[in-house]
């Protein structure tokens, strides 16, 4: 059985998509859901589906890797970071090579980086009156949303459409690609 933590800071709508994909999958399990917000509502999910959590904080999370050790204790073989708002940090990097995944609301590498997250994001992509949008789905380095790209999809813009209906269409995109892309990278 190979199992994942999923790691998010707010809604958790995609980890309740990833959730309900690997549901009674018979290799794969969600086996911990991470955040570092104690009132995030995808905490409450995770307790709706049994699924252990934990709290990050930021001093723990940054200056010790006791969370290495949590993870071991989940025997975590993968990380998916589904809306996480925090750097992560090198020591976790090293300990999963190639085995974080990240899902960035825009087709990076433009729109990417410090600060640019949620509707920051639409926001940006609105003001430079961009044609597509899309998702980015890549592996996590040191750095905001510069590791290698694993898929990306896009979705056209009309001009009139505001940035909260860029995110809904960008949104669609996440809930559809990133539960599937993460079952595949597991069963590679
Ligand atoms: C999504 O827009 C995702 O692309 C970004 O953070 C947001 C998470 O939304 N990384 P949710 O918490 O999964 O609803």
């Amino acid at each position: 059985m190979k199992n994942i933590a999923i790691f998010a800071s707010g809604t958790g709508s995609n980890a309740t998509k990833i959730v309900a994909h690997l549901k009674n999958h018979a290799s794969i399990k969600v086996a911990l859901i991470i955040s570092n917000k104690a009132t995030a509502p995808v905490l409450q999910m995770a307790a709706t589906n049994n699924i252990p959590t934990l709290l990050l904080h930021r001093q723990d999370f940054y200056n010790t890797e006791n969370l290495l050790t949590n993870l071991a204790e989940y025997k975590i073989d993968f990380i998916a970071l589904a809306g996480f708002l925090w750097l992560i940090p090198p020591y976790l990097v090293q300990a999963f090579e190639n085995k974080i995944a990240n899902i960035h609301p825009a087709l990076l590498p433009k729109y990417g980086g410090k600060g640019m997250y949620g509707m920051n994001v639409h926001k940006a992509v609105h003001a430079n009156k961009e044609k597509e949008s899309g998702i980015t789905i890549h592996f996590v380095n040191e750095h905001y949303d510069e590791g290698n790209i694993i898929f990306q999809a896009s979705c056209p813009i009309d001009p009139q459409d505001d940035p909260s209906i860029i995110q809904k269409q960008v949104l669609v995109l996440e809930h559809q690609y990133f539960p599937t892309i993460i079952e595949s990278l597991l069963l590679m």
